[in-house]
């Protein structure tokens, strides 16, 4: 419902006043942004402190005509001050109540600058590690993306918009970003309408019922069409379908853009089409750009639409009443609690890959510790404010840590440079110690934006350098910091434990010395050769399937489990170079804890249609004990298998998990309630969507990994 004051400001406002509420201009010079906002512009991406945020807020309040306050927007994508873990890892942790804590903390940072809006959650599914942008993401699979952005949006927003924490969340990038061809960023989508929505829209969708303030818009193209010009998608399910009432706000220069992809003759096509799509906000100035003579491209009723959404935004952010922040209130340095915050979600984040006992490490007397990582203090990751505070080393931590141990450091390579001699050096060195940490992964430039790789190994001579210590005998400790799943095929198997640790180093130093016992999961598949690429354990079956001799029933098709003995079918789904699988598989992950999972069991065995139409759900749950010395988190993980559909269904979809931490000898019985939404798919032709939930049998996967899955079969009638 549209507000009194709303529909006054709408009907008194010119024009050229309504247009400059429908653009956000992108980091303007101090004195630019001044003389913009006397003009009327309505939004600004501004990183900058309380004062100079309430100097330019001062001049649209006191110096424009109708008083109309700004909207500060921002990419706080994981902290403003505070820096969290990166998104991707967020996700590892399979912790949403964590993921939202952190966003609270990132919200009341930045609000207390004077920004009410962020750029973020990015919500975009992507099962292509090539894409750089997966680092901003929670992964591969739609259910924990959806959970995960969902806790975000909570966490920025809280109940209450106008509460002095609180900063709108924007959900991007809509939609299907996640599948460029060829993993290169900005690159053409070409998805069905089944894939849309069984995959990408599904995040949205959540979010967009959590409240979401903003939706951002992407930009690829969906089947030809730019989505900066997608009426069928910006306007048809977004505001139409889902009735989403908040803002549509465009990607920097995504409508400018529409040139280039050849959908508009000039500018003023450029803007008819995007706003005439459902564009509200435009990011970059084109409105502005436009020949007066070309003002009106935009349709009266649409510009109005637009306006008032605007506006409705702004209200509900309370900035209309209370327009300036108090700057002595503003938060520069994070204090304990947000310091110890970040540490936390930074272990709770890790996943340790594999472990032969090397770790957590016993007081070793002589310790190497080489790779770039080893002496780095940039451990933030991508999109990281400028006033982000760089982090501590992992030498000093160690050191700290292990007064007792003597800790060398032998740099071996740089991420993208080493000698023979620096890796022979390594060498040496390795081989008087009794254990060797080696800290390799990509720097920050290598993921985010703009940042797609065509080589998923690690860069540089990082490789190199793990084999020749590796050669020693010694037992190696691979840490890796990276934002996106890595091709590990040609050393992992001869190292003795492999954390990984995304951009996070705070807590590495604890999760090594076992003060924190990890317990992460892979958001994303790490897959044993680049060409295996779009790679995930939910994609649909095939008519031809390969499966891991022994180790699956054969109508368990391939559900990322891999095995060296290769299929026993020429014909089948498979690459005649490669194994069959992932390296490691999307929730994969162990810890220095072991558990005893019971047999999953049902509340009841079958369900009938009518019940699940009317909101009724079973539960499925699971025992688990904690079968070790020390304490531990269990991450249990809920698969659903359709075992026959009107469609190809995905294999395995997660539809559930939970994670809980059990004292030696605990026992926790893990519940889940299954309902409609869990049990139900999409169905799509050309022209409709429809929600279903078809009878037969479903076999539900409970477990602490896909390998490790136990089945209990559910009827529904
Ligand atoms: C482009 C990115 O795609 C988007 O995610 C970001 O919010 C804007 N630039 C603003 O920085």
């Amino acid at each position: 419902m549209t507000s009194a004051r709303v529909i006054d400001l709408v009907s008194r406002m010119t024009p050229d006043e309504k247009l400059g509420q429908l653009q956000i201009i992108f980091r303007p010079r101090p004195d630019d942004a001044a003389a913009l906002v006397r003009r009327g512009l309505g939004a600004v991406f501004w990183p900058r402190s309380s004062a100079a945020t309430n100097a330019l807020q001062r001049v649209a309040v006191e110096e424009t005509r109708l008083g109309i306050p700004l909207l500060v927007g921002l990419d706080v994508v994981h902290g403003q001050r505070t820096i969290a873990p990166v998104p991707l890892a967020q996700a590892a942790t399979f912790d949403p109540p964590l993921v939202e804590a952190l966003a609270a903390l990132a919200a009341a940072e930045a609000r207390s600058g004077g920004a009410t809006m962020t750029f973020s959650p990015m919500v975009d599914v992507s099962r292509d590690p090539r894409w750089g942008r997966v680092v901003e993401g929670f992964g591969e699979d739609v259910h924990l993306t959806a959970t995960m952005g969902r806790a975000m949006v909570r966490g920025y927003q809280g109940d209450d918009l106008s509460a002095p924490g609180a900063i709108a969340a924007t959900v991007k990038h809509f939609v299907a970003y996640g599948q460029p061809e060829g993993g290169r960023d900005y690159n053409a989508v070409d998805a069905s309408p089944h894939r849309l929505r069984n995959v990408h829209l599904e995040s949205f969708r959540a979010a967009v019922d959590a409240g979401a303030a903003a939706v951002m818009a992407s930009f690829n193209t969906v089947a030809g069409v730019p989505m900066h010009a997608n009426h069928t998608l910006l306007t048809g399910v977004l505001k139409e379908e889902w009735g989403f009432a908040g803002v549509v706000v465009g990607d920097a220069d995504g409508v400018r853009n529409l040139l280039p992809h050849r959908v508009a003759a000039d500018l003023a096509d450029a803007v008819r089409l995007a706003y005439d799509a459902g564009l509200d906000i435009e990011m970059g100035g084109a409105p502005w750009d436009l020949d007066p003579a070309d003002l009106a491209v935009i349709d009266p009723a649409r510009l109005d639409d637009a306006v008032a959404r605007v506006l409705s935004l702004k209200e509900a952010l309370g900035v209309f009443d209370t327009p300036y922040v108090d700057e002595h209130a503003e938060i520069t340095t994070p204090d304990a609690a947000s310091r110890a915050l970040a540490r936390r979600a930074a272990a709770r984040a890790t996943v340790l890959l594999r472990n032969d006992g090397t770790l957590p490490l016993k007081a070793p007397r002589h310790l190497l510790l080489t790779g770039p990582y080893a002496e780095s203090t940039d451990h933030l990751g991508a999109w990281t404010q400028s006033f982000g505070a760089p982090a501590g080393s992992i030498a000093d931590a160690l050191r700290e840590r292990l007064p007792q141990t003597e800790v060398r450091v032998a740099g071996g390579t740089g991420f993208f440079d080493g000698s023979d001699d620096d890796i022979s050096a390594a060498r040496a060195a390795a081989q008087e110690c009794d254990v060797v940490v080696v800290c390799v992964g990509e720097p920050s430039t290598l993921t985010g934006e703009a940042a797609s790789r065509s080589d998923l190994r690690l860069p540089g001579r990082q490789e190199d350098l793990i084999r020749a210590v590796a050669g020693t005998g010694i037992p190696i400790v691979v840490v890796l910091e990276n934002g996106r799943p890595l091709v590990v095929a040609d050393w992992i198997d001869d190292v003795s434990a492999v954390l990984e640790a995304w951009q996070a180093a705070a807590a590495i130093v604890d999760v090594l010395l076992g003060a924190v016992n990890p317990a992460g999961r892979l958001p994303m598949s790490f897959p044993r050769s680049v060409g295996q690429v779009p790679i995930d354990y939910a994609h649909e079956t095939t008519g031809r399937p390969a499966t891991v001799r022994g180790s699956l029933a054969a109508e368990s098709q391939d559900i990322g489990l891999h095995g060296p003995d290769n299929v026993q079918e020429k014909f089948t789904s498979k690459y005649l170079d490669l194994d069959l699988g992932p390296q490691f598989a999307f929730g994969h992950g162990t810890g220095y804890a072991t558990f005893a999972h019971a047999a999953p069991q049902l509340s009841r065995p079958t369900i009938t249609l009518g019940e699940l139409e009317a909101g009724g759900t079973l539960t499925v749950s699971v025992e688990v004990a904690n079968t070790a010395e020390r304490a531990g988190d269990e991450v249990v993980q809920v698969y659903v298998e359709d075992l026959v559909a009107s469609i190809a269904p995905p294999v395995r979809r997660l539809v559930a998990f939970d994670r809980r931490t059990l004292d030696p000898d605990e026992t926790h019985r893990f519940s889940f309630a299954l309902g409609r939404e869990q049990l139900g798919f999409w169905l799509t032709d050309a022209a409709t969507a429809r929600f279903v939930v078809e009878p037969g049998v479903f076999r539900l996967h409970v477990g602490s990994t896909l390998e490790s899955t136990q089945a209990v079969e559910l009827v529904v009638e």
